[in-house]
């Protein structure tokens, strides 16, 4: 699909999430370029009067700056440890609504903030619907930077090729967090996402993954159709 395309694509899915957001609501804003899209909008409406009291936690340096600039009231769990409604992007989701997150980099803020939601909403184009996490796009896994090399050998023991995520230098980008990143694939996909899920995080090294598992209370997916809205099963 054309780029242009899928930006209107995850706008469309941005704007039917914003009509969730009620006067007075603690917000999670995600992070990656559809969440942007949903702060770009929740800025327009705080600007205009249309939305009053809301505030929000970041869950990047990058959407904290942006929120910032369009007069987003921002706070911290600390302050507010129950958020109304968390929103932010996804890589892949799954047919039970089970999620990829974090090729934006910013996966480990955004499971801290997005735990403490009462809802998390999850907005993403056609493209991020995947009969099996895995099979689109490479898991993100948050590394410690000590001895990073003997971690990605332990990834590859799970059944995977793990790179340490570099740029076009080869330097490792460093996450808002002062760690590495690993990118993961399956072929074929993760075979069995709770158990990796146990795996990575007894793992000394490990910080967090990006499997969001059970946590996504509906997910907003916009095709050229139109909307459509899964709800997680009870
Ligand atoms: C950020 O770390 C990610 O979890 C994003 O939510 C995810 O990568 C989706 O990003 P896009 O909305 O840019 O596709």
């Amino acid at each position: 699909m054309a780029t242009t395309d899928l930006s209107s694509l995850k706008r469309e899915a941005a704007l039917c999430a914003l009509d969730e957001v009620r006067d007075g609501m603690l917000l999670g804003l995600g992070s990656g370029s559809t969440a942007a899209q949903f702060v770009e909008l929740l800025g327009e409406r705080v600007q205009s009067g249309q939305l009053r009291g809301i505030s929000g936690v970041p869950t990047s340096e990058k959407t904290a700056q942006r929120a910032r600039e369009l007069g987003i009231p921002l706070t911290t769990l600390a302050t507010t440890p129950r958020l109304d409604l968390a929103v932010d992007g996804a890589d892949e989701v799954d047919p039970d609504l089970n999620l990829i997150k974090g090729l934006g980099k910013a996966l480990l803020r955004e499971k801290i903030v997005e735990i403490h939601a009462d809802r998390f909403v999850v907005i993403v184009d056609v493209t991020k619907l995947s009969p099996r996490l895995g099979t689109l796009s490479p898991l993100p896994v948050e590394l410690v930077p000590y001895e990073v090399e003997a971690t990605r050998r332990w990834l590859e023991t799970l059944g995977c090729r793990a790179e340490i995520w570099s740029d076009e230098a080869g330097k490792p980008y460093v996450t808002d967090n002062g760690n590495y990143l690993a990118r993961c694939w399956f072929a074929g996909g993760i075979a069995d996402a709770r158990e990796l899920d146990r795996l990575l995080a007894d793992r000394p090294g490990v910080v967090e993954h990006g499997l969001f598992l059970d946590m996504a209370t509906s997910v907003i997916v916009a095709d050229r159709s139109g909307i459509q809205r899964l709800e997680r099963r009870a």
